[in-house]
């Protein structure tokens, strides 16, 4: 068990995901970054499509899906607001860590608007049962703001169609990272 706040979510984060996996179907690791997220995904599913706007981290991704023998990964150096010119199958997850690349440029963060428009992308692609994770960190000044922009679109999907369900870390500050999770109901 991790006791770093930031470990702490990754690994509510993933808890969860592990329920959804399944080697029959198509997960999207739509921020990939340095590729720790996508390899955890190309272990527990069938095939994987990695998003990141950093060539750098597209060329980390790819090197370590190939390094550890995954010849299911395709890492794509595109933003995750055009998800939709590249995957044309139905997936069963569709994993978003927003913000930046720790160790990386704190210049290169999510954008509030193509976060909107990945996630509203990621919905159209899920299978019934599907799940989108969204790992948000309000302890930035982009982040705060692109928490609340995405919780507000949440709270306004079809009640009928998704669940949509959040982590608060009640007794932390305001600014520890929280998790949205969105099921689709219905197909
Ligand atoms: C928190 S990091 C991801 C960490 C990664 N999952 C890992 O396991 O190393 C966020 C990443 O999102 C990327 N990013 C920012 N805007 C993006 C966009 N529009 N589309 C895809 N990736 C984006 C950044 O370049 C950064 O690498």
């Amino acid at each position: 068990m991790e006791n770093n706040i930031l470990s702490k979510t990754t690994e509510l984060a993933k808890a969860i995901c592990e329920k959804y996996a399944d080697k029959g179907k198509t997960a999207v690791d739509a921020t990939c970054g340095n590729g720790h997220d996508t390899i955890w995904l190309a272990e527990r599913f069938g095939r994987v499509y990695a998003f990141d706007i950093q060539e750098s981290a597209a060329e980390a991704t790819r090197h370590l899906a190939e390094s550890s023998g995954f010849d299911n990964v395709t890492v794509i150096n595109d933003g995750h607001q055009n998800m939709g010119n590249y995957v044309s199958e139905k997936v069963g997850l569709v994993m978003f860590n927003l913000g930046y690349l720790p160790g990386g440029d704190k210049n290169v963060v999510t954008e509030t608007a193509t976060t909107l428009e990945a996630i509203e992308t990621a919905l159209s692609l899920m299978e019934k049962d599907g799940l989108v994770c969204i790992t948000m960190y309000p302890g930035h000044p982009q982040g705060a703001a692109e928490k609340k922009a995405v919780l507000e679109m949440a709270a306004s999907l079809n009640k009928g169609k998704y669940h949509c369900v959040r982590t608060d870390m009640v007794n932390q500050p305001e600014t520890a990272p929280e998790i949205l999770f969105i099921t689709l109901k219905v197909g």
